[in-house]
C-alpha cells in the first residue's frame, strides 16, 4: 500500500503554472521539504514572567533554536495595528506609486522599494516584494524612502520605533545575562547607542503554486538581532534538526531572530584570544593536524558539521542555503574557531537559518527590524590586546565588508 508523503504540505493543482524563474529546485521546493509530522514549536516566551525565568528560557531558546517568539512585551497592539495598516496601504497602492521610492539600480544604501534583493543561485527568483529604511537612530533616517502615502506612515513608524528601542534593550539585556555576563556587555558589543534599526516590510501576494516557489530563499539575517511581526497569514519556517518547521502565528508576539552578529560577535571579542594562544603553541609543537583527526573522531563527525558551517549544507546539499562565513577568521584558524565555538562556548546562541513559503490565497506581510552595528564598526579583536610586538592575527572586518562578502558569497 502507498503511504501517503507525510511531508507533502500544499495540494498540488497541477493546471496552473507559475513562471519558470520562481519555480525552485526540487530539495527547495516546499511542498516535498516543509515537516509537518508533529513538528517541534518554537518557543513561546511570556516576558511577564519574573525576569530569572525569562532569562533562563531566552537563553535556551537561543541556544536550542536561535529563534523565539515573545508575548507580553510592552508595546501596545493599537501601535502595531497601525504600523501594519499603513504598510498594507502602501503596497496596495498602484504600482508607479511605490516605483516612486524604487533603489535606483547600483545605488550603495539598501534603502528603498524593491522587488528583488540579493542575487540568488541559478537566477530563480522569489514571490516578494519589499520596501527597506532606516528607522532609528534619526540620524540615519533617510525620509525620502519613507512613503508619503498614507500620510499617517510617518508617524506611525516613528511611534513603532520608540516602543521597539525598548523591546531591543531588554533582549540584548536578557541575552547577556543568559550568558553569565553582565548586562549591557552584548548591547555594548553590538554598538550601543549606535545600533541601528532597518525596516524591512516584506509583501508576499497568493501565489497560485504555493508548492513550487519560494517568498525568501534560506538565509540566517546579518543583524545582531531581528525583531519581526507578521501579520496572520503564516509562512515564516525555521531549520531545525535539518526539518523545515513553520513559526505559528501567535496573535501579538513579535519572532526575536538571533543574527550573525550576535552568534560571531560574542566570540569575536573573547575567544580569539584563547585561539591564537592554543593555535600556536599546537603549531610550535606540530600538533595541529593530529588534533584536527582526533577532534573529529571523538566528535563522531560533529566537528566536521560544525566546520563547514551547520550540517545542512552537507546534508541537504548547496542549493537549500547560503552559506554562512564567519568573519575575523583567518582561514587556517578556522577549524578551531569552530571547536572553541562549540565546546568552549558550551554551545551558546546561534543564528537560525529561516525560509519564507508562500500561501495559494492569502497576502503574506512581515514586518521584521533589523538591528545591527554601523557598518563602518569594525568587529575584532580587542585594541588593547594588539600592539606592535603581537600584531593582530586576525583580520577585522567592517560589517559592511562583511554584508559584501555574504551577499557575494565570498568566503570570508
Ligand atoms: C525574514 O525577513 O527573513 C522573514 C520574513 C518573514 O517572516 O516573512
Ligand atoms: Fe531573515
Amino acid at each position: 500500500r502507498v503511504q501517503p508523503i507525510a511531508t507533502l504540505t500544499f495540494t498540488k493543482t497541477q493546471d496552473e503554472t507559475i513562471p519558470e524563474e520562481f519555480i525552485r529546485s526540487e530539495n527547495e521546493q516546499p511542498g516535498f521539504t516543509t515537516f509537518n509530522v508533529s513538528p517541534p514549536e518554537i518557543p513561546v516566551i511570556d516576558l511577564s514572567q519574573d525576569q530569572k525565568d525569562v532569562v533562563h528560557l531566552i537563553a535556551q531558546a537561543s541556544q536550542e533554536w536561535g529563534i523565539f517568539q515573545i508575548i507580553n512585551h510592552g508595546v501596545p497592539i493599537e501601535v502595531v495595528d497601525k504600523l501594519q495598516s499603513v504598510g498594507k496601504i502602501f503596497f496596495e497602492l498602484p504600482q508607479e506609486e511605490k516605483n516612486l521610492y524604487a533603489k535606483s539600480p547600483g545605488a550603495k544604501t539598501i534603502e528603498g522599494y524593491g522587488a528583488q534583493f540579493s542575487k540568488e543561485i541559478e537566477g530563480k527568483k522569489t514571490w516578494v516584494d519589499h520596501l527597506f529604511h532606516n528607522i532609528w537612530p534619526p540620524s540615519r533616517i533617510n525620509y525620502q524612502f519613507w512613503p508619503k502615502n498614507p500620510p499617517s506612515y510617518r508617524e506611525a513608524h516613528e511611534n513603532y520605533a520608540k516602543y521597539l528601542k525598548y523591546v531591543v534593550d531588554k533582549q540584548l539585556i536578557y541575552l547577556s545575562l543568559g550568558l553569565g555576563l553582565e548586562e549591557q556587555v552584548i548591547r555594548e558589543a553590538v554598538g550601543g547607542d549606535e545600533l541601528e534599526y532597518l525596516l524591512k516590510i516584506n509583501y508576499y501576494p497568493p501565489c497560485p503554486r504555493p508548492d513550487l516557489a519560494l517568498g525568501l530563499i534560506p538565509h540566517s539575517d546579518m543583524s545582531a538581532i531581528t525583531v519581526l511581526v507578521p501579520n496572520e497569514v503564516q509562512g515564516l519556517q525555521v531549520l531545525k534538526d535539518d526539518h523545515w518547521v513553520d513559526a505559528k502565528h501567535i496573535p501579538n508576539a513579535f519572532i526575536i531572530h538571533i543574527g550573525d552578529q550576535i552568534e560571531a560577535s560574542f566570540f569575536n571579542f573573547l575567544w580569539p584570544y584563547l585561539m591564537v594562544l592554543l593555535t600556536s603553541l599546537f603549531n610550535a609543537h606540530g600538533l595541529a593536524s593530529w588534533l584536527e583527526k582526533l577532534l573529529y573522531l571523538n566528535s563522531g563527525g560533529k566537528y566536521l558539521q560544525i566546520y563547514i558551517n551547520h550540517a545542512y549544507i552537507i546534508k541537504q546539499g548547496k542549493t537549500l542555503g547560503t552559506t554562512r562565513y564567519h568573519q575575523s577568521i583567518p582561514n587556517g584558524y578556522a577549524s578551531y574557531w569552530c571547536f572553541y565555538k562549540s565546546i568552549l562556548s558550551n554551545g551558546k546562541y546561534k543564528s537560525v537559518l529561516h525560509r519564507v513559503v508562500v500561501n495559494k490565497d492569502k497576502t503574506r506581510m512581515s514586518w521584521p527590524v533589523f538591528c545591527a552595528p554601523p557598518e563602518e564598526m569594525v568587529v575584532g579583536p580587542l585594541p588593547q590586546l594588539v600592539n606592535e610586538a603581537n600584531p593582530s592575527k586576525y583580520k577585522t572586518k567592517k560589517l559592511k565588508d562583511y554584508q559584501y562578502c555574504k551577499f557575494n558569497k565570498i568566503p570570508q
